[in-house]
């Protein structure tokens, strides 16, 4: 199961979360983490005594100890730079026949892929965020964003959330729309209250920091200092059930071609 990774501690209950539920699914198997980020796995390595591969390291050592068919969990959102890597690793890696090479390597789709995906995604942030009863408040979720084209996943996302419900409004942190975008969006809604929450797997770094946190530059301090009341949730979409339901639906559908 690869994902980018956390070094926040209550971070890694997406993760978690998500490993039970593939977990759920095959409980004859083997389960092992990989994270992506070169960053956060040198960090915890060193406080953790070398304990999370990257996914190259991790499918180097499954081969070497005899595993023969590996389904590879992707827990990326969007079908963006990270998991375009991991995609390559998995086509190079299953080009390798032989004695070092597997009988069958498969790879899931990120969240957010087939129109389908769309459509559950959307229902699933109505269902944890959409009814509250008050007119006057909005949902800012802060996706994490990416300069790759996949990044217009965000702005189908709105579009979609837009026919079924109009107090959504998604940001990015480092892609489109930005925090401008979403601000003169707010502008127009007259709304104020406003839920902030993260439209990413795990709430990390960016949740705590950059979308909750009390520096001058945060989402949280900003949108204060622009008039509305905020609500910071810091629940990382991964520990929401329908996403659970979303990866063990595409776990499924990889793993029974078999
Ligand atoms: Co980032």
């Amino acid at each position: 199961m690869v994902s980018f990774g956390t070094t926040v501690a209550s971070g890694r209950l997406a993760i978690d979360t998500l490993f039970k539920v593939i977990e759920a699914e095959c409980p004859d198997r083997e389960i092992r983490i990989a994270y992506t980020s070169n960053i956060i796995r040198r960090k915890l390595n060193k406080s953790e005594g070398g304990t999370i591969d990257s996914p190259q390291i991790a499918l180097a050592k499954m081969r070497d100890q005899g595993f023969s068919h590996v389904t590879v969990v992707s827990t990326h959102i969007i079908p963006g730079k990270e998991y375009g890597d991991l995609q390559e690793l998995i086509r190079g890696t299953d080009a390798v026949t032989g004695k070092y090479g597997f009988s069958r390597l498969v790879l899931l789709e990120p969240f957010l892929y087939r129109q389908d995906d769309f459509e559950r995604f959307v229902r699933g942030l109505q269902e944890s965020y959409g009814e509250s009863g008050d007119a006057h408040r909005a949902v800012v979720l802060m996706g994490h964003g990416s300069y790759h084209f996949a990044n217009a996943a965000y702005s189908q996302l709105q579009i979609m959330l837009d026919r079924e419900d109009d107090r959504f409004v998604i940001g990015t942190v480092e892609g489109m729309p930005t925090l401008d975008d979403v601000r003169r969006r707010l502008r127009s809604m007259k709304v104020t209250r406003v839920t902030l929450a993260p439209c990413m797997v795990v709430a990390g770094d960016h949740a705590m920091n950059d979308m909750a946190g009390f520096d001058d530059d945060s989402w949280a301090t900003i949108l204060r200092r622009d008039g509305y009341d905020v609500n910071p949730v810091l629940t990382g979409l991964g520990e929401l059930p329908w996403m659970g339901e979303m990866l063990a639906q595409k776990f499924r559908f990889v793993d029974d071609e078999v």
